[in-house]
């Protein structure tokens, strides 16, 4: 597959078929992904990939916990600026009203809003859910470095015919996921990534999110035709 268009085949899925990935298959898309380059090859990432059994304990100890905790465990990093200012605010609005509308869900009906964002805590049926951590102490490059890798890993992911959807919607559950991984006091969950093949009938998959014309977040200057 041409770079190009892993690159634009790529969108955040968020309905996965059954069909197992094999252990090989991530093994290879987690080290390629780690050519990603890091400021000083710090290489700062860090990978959890669960499947099979220890995903499905997780998924069953998340079920109960939405309605427990309908709010989560807090985040322990902001993932949204306070206040969201514009273009921001209106980019993000935009994305949720196409969501809930591939599933007609109105904006009023904040319960079946809810059970959808939920879906999340399943990694939305992927037979592969994935955590990447960092270092508590490491900064903005570190992290920037981190978001480099998760791409790697969507694209590559492409080139297997399988899909991702990154989700710090798991951040929202940080205690229950670092007792669960037994994550290091050292390292925090940066995001959650789901992965497998895409459901391609099911509503929520069939629409795609919009992006600003290139005009508008890039200038050029000193180029010949
Ligand atoms: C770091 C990161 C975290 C994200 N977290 C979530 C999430 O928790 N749940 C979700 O449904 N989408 C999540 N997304 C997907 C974004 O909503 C999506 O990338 C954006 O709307 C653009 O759409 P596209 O990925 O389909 O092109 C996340 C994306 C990134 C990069």
């Amino acid at each position: 597959m041409h770079v190009r268009e892993a690159v634009t085949s790529r969108y955040s899925c968020r309905a996965f078929l059954s069909k197992p990935v094999p252990e090989a298959t991530v093994r290879e898309i987690i080290e390629v992904a780690a050519r990603a380059p890091s400021a000083g090859n710090m290489q700062p990432w860090r990978v959890y990939a669960l499947a099979g059994e220890p995903l499905a304990k997780l998924k069953a100890l998340m079920a109960p916990r939405m309605s427990e905790l309908p709010k989560g465990e807090g985040t322990d990093y902001t993932i949204y600026p306070e206040p969201l200012t514009e273009p921001y605010k209106t980019r993000r609005f935009v994305v949720g009203e196409m969501l809930y509308k591939a599933l007609g869900i109105p904006r009023e009906d904040k319960a079946a809003r809810y059970r959808q964002f939920a879906r999340n805590w399943q990694f939305f049926d992927a037979p592969v859910g994935l955590f990447l951590a960092r270092e508590k102490a490491h900064g903005p490059a570190q992290w920037a470095d981190i978001g480099g890798f998760l791409q790697n890993v969507a694209l590559l992911a492409r080139d297997h015919g399988l899909h991702t959807c990154p989700q710090q919607a798991w951040v929202s559950f940080h205690k229950t996921v670092r007792a669960y991984l037994n994550l290091p006091d050292h390292l925090m969950i940066y995001s959650g990534m789901s992965l497998g093949y895409e459901d391609p009938d099911a509503p929520i998959n069939k629409w795609r999110s919009p992006r600003e014309p290139l005009d508008a977040f890039a200038s050029f200057s000193g180029f010949s035709a």
